[in-house]
Parts: structure tokens; sequence; C-alpha cells
């Protein structure tokens, strides 16, 4: 109940009324909207400009160089319908939210090749957020749900995280690889105490018998992380609640049961303390706790976990098939790509980068961005493949704002021109594929993103 949940942040803070106050205030405002600039795709010089153009006023944020305040004047859609955000341009994601990735990287980006591993990723948030942090790592986004996995797979196509690969494990199943990982992060399941915020009611069920139980899984996850984390390197812990049985008692129990195999990092320097809480009242932001953890030596030997591993579902293409594909983006839009083609079931992939120990180790959900697919023969492109790369020399059309608008609503236009997909550009804005049928041309956009 809402007032169990007041009274436990009282007691266990030692709020005064006054505070008691604010912070209950602060919970009925909405938050400040804010985004992340995607840095994979377009510069923050760049995308300043798109924003004055749309009368955005961009704000600058204590957390990160590329997270920004988002004012918007005659506001006619949502920011997720806009093209700059279909373009991948941006993530909409809330300050305090973004906060684990900034202090997990200092807030700068690291072009050396790291293995990394977001244990438990869906939206992706975060994971599209260390793909900026660290653009030439390995990223491993694990997510156990397959429901919530789907989302996870379409913001890693939109932002381009080109070098990230999904898998579909309960994250207790990383014990089996031990060390193998340079950096983890660990944003965990958690009470959903911050959706307080929507509404009161969904602290209906909050209750300490609930918490128990979800900090017994937080518990251990983050020992398999501690286990899959090599000798000297890092860890970030983080959750979206304030109670003290999912933060600083996860963090007291890891110490008594593996007290000399880690220590923690100073993250909060103003304040000189180790660990981050963001409160509503105190940082104008969602509440948050983050952790950062230095593995100093190896785990005590414990048995594996028994597991069967499926044969690997994405294969190389085949020499013809990649053929076809690498001709029809020639021919059609004079595109080469330096990397490799893959294929699940008739999809295609496009990657760069080589994952040998993932491959023989991990089944993968997903590898690189999906290019759309490939039957009887017949490359179709996807909406991706004309948004990710630059604006084509060949088959490319620009549209004015008007008929923008109509494509981005899935209406026909009229355009008198031979019968093709082509790449369409708008305020030279790479802007997705249109299909040109009998002088009609139609959007190829997905339904997720149409401007309502
Ligand atoms: C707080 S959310 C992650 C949010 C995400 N990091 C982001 O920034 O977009 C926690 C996720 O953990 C997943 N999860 C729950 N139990 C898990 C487990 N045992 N192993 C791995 N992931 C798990 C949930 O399905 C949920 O998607």
């Amino acid at each position: 109940m809402k007032q169990d949940f007041l009274n436990y942040i009282q007691e266990t803070f030692e709020f005064s009324p006054d505070e008691m106050q604010d912070f209950q205030a602060a919970l009925s405002k909405p938050l400040k909207k804010t985004l992340r600039v995607n840095t994979n795709k377009i510069s923050i010089e760049d995308f300043k400009t798109l924003a004055t153009k749309q009368w955005w006023t961009l704000g600058e944020t204590p957390l990160g160089k590329n997270m920004f305040y988002v004012d918007r004047e005659n506001i006619t859609f949502a920011l997720g319908h806009s093209l700059e955000h279909i373009a991948g341009y941006f993530y909409v994601q809330e300050l305090a939210a973004s906060s684990s990735p900034f202090y997990m990287s200092g807030d700068s980006v690291d072009t050396w090749e790291y293995t990394i591993l977001d244990m438990s990723a869906s939206p992706g948030g975060k994971t599209t957020q260390l793909a900026e942090y660290y653009p030439n790592s390995t990223i491993i986004a694990n997510e156990i749900d397959k429901w919530r996995m789907k989302q996870l797979h379409e913001n890693l196509d939109r932002l381009w995280a080109a070098n990230t690969y999904v898998t579909n494990y309960d994250g207790r199943f990383f014990w089996n690889f031990p060390e193998v990982f340079d950096k983890i992060l660990l944003d965990a399941p958690c009470s959903w105490e911050w959706t307080a915020y929507k509404s009161w009611d969904a602290l209906k069920y909050w209750n300490l018998k609930n918490i128990r139980r979800i900090a017994k899984l937080q518990f251990q996850l983050l020992e398999n992380a501690l286990q899959a984390v090599k000798v000297w390197w890092e860890l970030v812990y983080s959750t979206c609640t304030l109670n003290r049985l999912e933060n600083e008692e996860i963090l007291n129990k890891l110490t008594d049961v593996y007290w000399d195999h880690f220590s923690i990092a100073l993250l909060d320097r103003e304040n000189n303390h180790p660990l981050v809480r963001a409160w509503p009242h105190k940082n104008n932001t969602g509440w948050f706790f983050v952790a950062k953890i230095v593995k100093t030596s190896s785990l005590p030997e414990k048995k594996k976990k028994e597991f069967k591993n499926n044969p690997q579902g994405f294969e190389k293409l085949s020499n013809t098939a990649e053929k076809t594909v690498t001709e029809f983006l020639i021919q059609n839009f004079d595109l080469t790509l330096p990397g490799k083609f893959y294929t699940y079931r008739n999809e295609i992939y496009y990657g760069e980068k080589n994952i040998d120990y993932f491959w023989e180790n991990f089944f993968l959900f997903k590898a690189w961005i999906k290019i759309w697919k490939l039957e009887s023969w017949v490359f179709e492109p996807n909406y991706f493949l004309w948004t990710n790369f630059r604006i084509f020399t060949k088959n490319n059309i620009s549209i004015d704002e008007k008929n923008i608008n109509s494509l981005l609503k899935w209406e026909e236009i009229d355009y008198k021109w031979i019968d093709w997909y082509y790449q369409i550009q708008h305020n030279s804005i790479p802007s997705g594929v249109v299909k040109l049928k009998n002088n009609t041309m139609k959007s190829l956009l997905e339904n997720r993103f149409l401007r309502k």
C-alpha cells in the first residue's frame, strides 16, 4: 500500500515531515522530458541544428554530453513519431535511468574492443547507450523474457547498435562463463517502485515480502555477474528502486559471501560516497540506485550449472545468396558494404565484426542488424537499410514536409516515376523506403512507427 511505502521511506531514510512533503510533492509532478542523442548516427551539433528547425529547445543535463532536456512548441505528434526518432537519431530516456552507463564509462567514448555483458537488457535503453560509449566492443544484450526481447531487437536496429548480440538466458546461466567479460551491467529486475510516478495505484502491491523475493533474485544475478567478469574489471549494479533491500542490502550480502573478491568504487565524488542514489525531490529525476564493483580475485570453484545449448541458428550467407544481395545493393543503390551477411530463417543480417567465441558458445537470438529478407532469390531490403546508411546517390527521392507527413501516416501520395523501391530523404535525413507503383508512392515503414 502507498502508506506502507511512505512509512518505509520516512523511517529508513529518517526524513523530517517537511522533507517527506517535498518527496511526495515531487512524485506528483511530471518528470522533465529527456532524450539521448544517438551519437552513433548523428553528431550533437547536427542534431541541435535539426532540433532548432523543429522548434525543439534542448537543455543540458548533469548526466552526459548527449543527454538533453527537451521542450517542444506546437506539439502535433509524439516525439516517438518524429522522423528524427524513426531515423534513430535519439532515444527517449529518463535522465536517472541513463545513469548506470554514464557511471560505467565516466561519460567518455572508449574505442577499445571490450567484451561487455548487459545482463538484463530489454527494452535496450542502456544497451544502446553502451553501444555509443563503447562503439568497437562486442556487447551481449541478454534478456530472459522473449516478449520483452522484441522491443530490444527493434531499438538495436533503429539505433544501429551493430556491435550488439542478443541472447535469451536466465542471467544465472552466466555462472558457466567465468571471467569472460571486461565489463558487465546488471540493471536488475526490480520491484517497480518507480511506477508510482505514473499512478499511486502502482504501489498497491508494494510490500516487503515481494521485495525480499525479488531481492533474492537480484543477489543471485549479481553473484553470477561477479563470476562472469574478469579480475580487475568492473561491473555496475543498478535498480530503479529506493528501498535498501534491493540496493545496499544486496551489496552487504555480497560482502558477507565474497568479501575478499571485490571492492566498491567511489561513484558519488561530490558527496564522497561510493553509491549513487537519485531522489525525485533532490535531483529532479526519477529514482535510481547505482554501484560500481571491481573484481579483485577469482571466485572459489563451484559446480557449473547443467545446461544444453542449442546449435547456432544464424548461418553465414551462402556464396550464391551473398552475390544476390551484394549485386542488388550495388545495382540499385550504388551501395557497397564492407562487412558480412548472415541469415536466420529467410532474414538477412549485416555485420562488420567477428565474434567467434560467442558464435560458438552462445545461442544468439539476434546478431548485427536486420536488413530484411531473401525470398526465392529476390532480396527485399527493409526500412533500416535505408535509414542506416548515407543518402544513396542512386534511386533517391527528396520529399517535402507535407508529403513526408503523409508517408509517415501510411497515406499514399501521387508521384510520377518508374515503378520500383526508392530511398527517400527529407531535410537531408535518410527517411526510409517507399514503393512506387502506378504513379502512387507508399512508405514501407513498419506499423509501430506510424505517425498518428
Ligand atoms: C529494469 S529492466 C531492464 C531495463 C533495461 N536495462 C533498459 O535500460 O532498457 C530488467 C529486465 O530484467 C529482465 N529479467 C528478469 N529476470 C531476469 C533474469 N533472471 N535474467 C535476466 N533478465 C531478467 C526483465 O524481463 C526486464 O526486462
